[in-house]
């Protein structure tokens, strides 16, 4: 399903989703993103609020409409063929390695940055975050543009990520000049993110290319998160519900929340014992939790094991009550 909707005074008018070709839906989109506008569009991971990463007055609006602080860097998506030394000052055999690997898909480098990328998109950093996303809108539209497009997950700062356009937030939703659904995101959680600028690469944010899946492919030890200053964006209360969550082993039949197994009572919902189908579902079930307005809810913790490492990085964070 793809459907291009846009506010009738800032863009073309609301466009029905039905009838409508792919290719009309794109142009509009790839229109908006021209003229320095924003456009929420999909990836494999989460819905993205894109703008031309080379522009720094799109780039700014990014920053306001998300309520981003200004030193929180954003990634550059680029085509899975980009010549990367238009963004990077260096590109290390281990970004050649891992691009070949895993573009397009969940995983983003951070490189040192060439400075053709604004210092806004950067964060003001002296690296840049690189990825290729896995979706076929997200690509045709990389392949329609000639510029790359800085792009955050679509949520305010602070809160969940959207994985579907009913799960976005309609002050975002208000401020982009539209929004491409591409239908419920296949990953769904953020990709990782992994710092090729130091000595030793390092996960700066765990996904679902696993440390494991990395080390294999370079062939040396990929540093843990904790090894390391942590990324900007990292802060221990992320990804968050406005619902209180608790972890534990095990939910009661009386309790709301997360489970495993069938659902026990009308407030429970429930997960997969399957690391990728629980991440695809995982942000959607937080945001339907929000939605029962419950004070208190609870979440069976997952196994443990590295395939699930990103998902517990996630619950913590959303667990973090400050
Ligand atoms: O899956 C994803 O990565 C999604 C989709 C839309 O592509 N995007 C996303 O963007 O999650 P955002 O802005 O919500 O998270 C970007 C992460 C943050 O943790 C940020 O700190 C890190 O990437 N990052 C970006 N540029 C960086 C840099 N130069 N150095 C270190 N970390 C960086
Ligand atoms: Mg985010």
């Amino acid at each position: 399903m793809v459907a291009w909707a846009s506010r009738p005074s800032r863009c073309h008018a609301f466009v029905p989703s039905r009838g409508q070709a792919v290719s009309d839906t794109l142009e509009q989109a790839a229109d908006c993103l021209r003229r320095g506008e924003l456009a929420v569009i999909p990836t494999e991971t989460v819905y993205g609020l894109a703008a031309n990463a080379l522009n720094a007055q799109a780039v700014s609006k990014i920053f306001e409409v998300k309520g981003r602080p200004a030193d929180h860097p954003l990634i550059v998506h680029v085509r899975p063929d980009a010549d990367l030394s238009q963004f990077a000052a260096q590109v290390p055999e281990s970004a050649n390695r891992l691009r070949k690997a895993f573009w397009p898909g969940p995983l983003t480098m951070v490189l040192r940055k060439s400075p053709g990328v604004p210092a806004i998109t950067t964060g003001r950093r002296d690296t840049v975050a690189l990825r290729a996303p896995n979706h076929p809108i997200a690509l045709a539209l990389l392949e329609m543009l000639d510029f790359p497009l800085a792009a955050p997950s679509a949520n305010r700062f602070m809160s969940v990520s959207p994985t579907t356009v009913e799960d976005l937030d309609g002050a975002i939703r208000s401020k982009a000049c539209g929004v491409v659904d591409g239908g419920p995101c296949q990953v769904g959680i953020e990709s990782t993110v992994v710092d090729l600028t130091g000595e030793q690469p390092a996960i700066l944010r765990p996904g679902m290319i696993s440390r494991a899946q990395i080390e294999a492919v370079l062939g040396v030890k990929v540093g843990e998160p904790e090894d390391l200053a942590r990324s900007p964006g990292t802060h221990p209360r992320h990804y968050a519900p406005r619902t209180k969550l608790i972890l534990k082993p095990n939910v009661t039949p009386e309790e709301p929340g997360l489970v495993f197994g069938k659902p026990r009572n009308l407030h429970q919902l429930e997960m997969q014992r399957n690391p990728e189908a629980y991440a695809k579902r995982l942000y959607s079930a937080l945001i339907e939790l929000d939605k029962m307005d419950l004070p208190l809810a609870f979440v069976e913790l997952p196994p443990d094991g590295v395939e699930w490492e990103a998902i517990h990085d996630r619950l913590r964070r959303a667990a973090q009550s400050e």
